[in-house]
């Protein structure tokens, strides 16, 4: 938790040098299981290094640095979870969303300056993550969960017809929320294979296999088909270099029908609240160094759509998740 240190404390990045070292001890807490060992009460440092398996000088010492970051309490009985730890941290929950920005700041920005001096993504975010199984099967459960946050605010705007496409929709929670209110509904997903399984085991269970087609391959190069009512790209384009997304939106426009609407959903480039803005910032960072790609402006997206033959959007913003947009924009 930050120390809201003053002015008057040191130079501004020696604060930053605290919170960064709380961020990666955070990340030790969790992956070493911390929270979790300390969630039915307090414990003498022999015993949590016990239940761990780690060592009794090192877990103390780990212990004292996030008592002074405030995420445990310490004392003569050893140590316990604050209020705030117990809510967001122990037993899962957020501790989810810290385990993968951890593994991302703290491994894959490690060539960042290489990006930023030659304009290039220094790694490629998907073959990354297809290297670590466990660090994408909690990027796909976090994107997951939020569609199932978002999904029936969505599913009360898209427009929709008998035939949707999600491009990029891997863990498949939009077309099962859409077909399951749309009775007549046929949807097909693409995705990665990775990502896909996901959502296969998604429309498995929601008894969707019939009306729910799955095609594992990459969406710039695969057959999208052709005629359809609607299609989404949801949290697809901020992942690429405009020049990619000006070819994808033309393709997509071949794809629909006459009077078909594309349906984009995406980041706000500016948050009237400051943390959130400043999220959209390092979020756009980290696109551009894994990807190529950064939270794009609503002008940008509309040239890129005009151009492709697409009507101006119309823009939603998500009540259930401030900072994110829907855009709709239709084929004449
Ligand atoms: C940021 S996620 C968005 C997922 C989903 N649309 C949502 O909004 O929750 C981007 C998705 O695009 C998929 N993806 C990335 N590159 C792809 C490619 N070349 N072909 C197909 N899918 C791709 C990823 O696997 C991932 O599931």
């Amino acid at each position: 938790m930050p120390l809201h240190p003053g002015p008057d404390d040191g130079p501004p990045s020696f604060h930053d040098l605290l919170a960064t070292a709380a961020y990666r001890a955070v990340a030790a807490g969790l992956r070493l299981g911390v929270f979790d060992a300390l969630a039915d009460g307090r414990r003498p440092v022999a015993s949590l290094a016990n239940a761990l398996g780690t060592d009794p000088r090192g877990t103390g010492l780990l212990a004292e640095a996030l008592v002074s970051f405030g995420y445990l309490t310490g004392g003569p009985d050893g140590y316990a979870n604050t209020e705030q730890t117990t809510k967001w941290l122990a037993g899962g929950g957020y501790a989810e969303v810290d385990k993968f920005w951890s593994v991302v700041l703290f491994e894959s920005w490690e060539g960042l300056e290489e990006s930023v001096r030659t304009g290039k993504p220094a790694i490629d975010f998907y073959a990354w993550l297809a290297d670590r199984p466990d660090v994408l099967r909690r990027f796909q459960g976090m994107l997951s969960g939020h569609a199932d946050t978002i999904a029936p605010e969505v599913a009360s705007i898209v427009p929709v017809g008998s035939t949707l496409l999600d491009v990029g929709g891997g863990h498949a929670k939009h077309a099962i929320r859409l077909c399951t209110a749309h009775p007549a509904l046929k949807a097909t997903v693409i995705d990665l294979p990775d990502a896909l399984a996901v959502g296969a085991a998604a429309v498995t269970d929601a008894g969707l296999s019939h009306r729910i087609n799955l095609l594992p391959g990459d969406y710039d190069t695969l057959d999208l088909g052709e005629s359809y009512d609607t299609i989404l790209l949801f949290n697809v384009v901020h992942g690429r270099p405009a020049a990619a997304n000006e070819t994808l939106l033309k393709r997509v426009a071949s794809a629909l029908r006459p009077g078909g609407a594309v349906v984009l959903l995406e980041h706000d480039e500016h948050s009237p609240d400051r943390a959130s803005d400043a999220f959209a910032r390092v979020f756009s960072l980290n696109l551009f160094h894994g990807q190529g790609g950064q939270v794009y402006g609503a002008d940008t997206i509309t040239t890129w759509l005009t151009k492709a033959g697409f009507t101006a959007p119309t823009t939603h913003p998500l009540t259930t998740s401030p900072g994110q947009s829907l855009l709709t924009a239709h084929k004449p």
